[in-house]
């Protein structure tokens, strides 16, 4: 089958899009007000797009509190969203006002960053302090006001706990990262292969 997905809906009863570009790391964002609030939420629309400099990146579909946030006080903290985080990442997603702090709401801890203002998730195993670069409006070909905004960061700080290394080396296993696929599916990522460029 065939579709333009500037036509509206695709004809399938789920839009086939996020199945087929899966899976998404997921950019579990903290964040605080200017009023001092701290804030959680995930993103799938997510990734590092270069590591010289190092920059990542995330999709607010409408203009929400972690890109207001980001832009206002200029910092965020990408956490990794692991396996055993599952469920707090997830709660962390709930739509609520922005003076509800989310770390309290999915039940963990704030832990000061070094480099950025925005504090981390003290049991995510791995986060990158990130200085707020620039936000991107996301406008269609075909005109119209842009509803998506790409919120870019450069990474400044890295931290990552010694459990999940072997040898020095970040053991992707031992991480257990989440990824998001369609509808309500994740992966998890437990199995490894290798293969050497040419
Ligand atoms: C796994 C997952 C991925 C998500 N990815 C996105 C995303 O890429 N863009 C987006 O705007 N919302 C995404 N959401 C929804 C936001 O997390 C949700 O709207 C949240 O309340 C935004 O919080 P904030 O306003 O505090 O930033 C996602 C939710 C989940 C559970």
């Amino acid at each position: 089958l065939f579709y333009d997905p500037r036509d509206g809906r695709a004809p399938l009863p789920f839009d086939p899009l996020k199945a087929l570009v899966a899976p998404r790391p997921i950019g579990w964002i903290s964040t605080v007000s200017a009023a001092g609030v701290l804030n959680l939420a995930p993103y799938s629309f997510f990734n590092m797009v270069c590591n010289r400099p190092a920059i990542v990146g995330f999709a607010s579909d409408g203009y929400k509190h972690s890109a207001a946030n980001a832009e206002a006080t200029g910092c965020f903290v990408h956490n990794i969203a692991t396996f055993g985080l599952r469920l707090q990442m997830n709660a962390s997603s709930a739509t609520v006002g922005e003076e509800i702090d989310e770390f309290q709401l999915a039940g963990l801890t704030p832990e000061p960053s070094l480099n950025v203002a925005a504090p981390r998730v003290r049991e995510a195993v791995a986060a990158f302090e990130c200085r707020y670069l620039q936000t991107v409006p996301l406008g269609a070909t075909n005109g119209g006001e842009p509803v998506n905004y790409l919120v870019l960061g450069e990474i400044v700080g890295v931290h990552i706990d010694e459990s999940i290394l072997t040898d020095g080396v970040v053991d992707t296993a031992k991480l257990e990262p989440i990824a998001r696929l369609g509808g309500s599916d994740y992966a998890v990522v437990r199995e490894v292969f290798q293969m050497k460029r040419p």
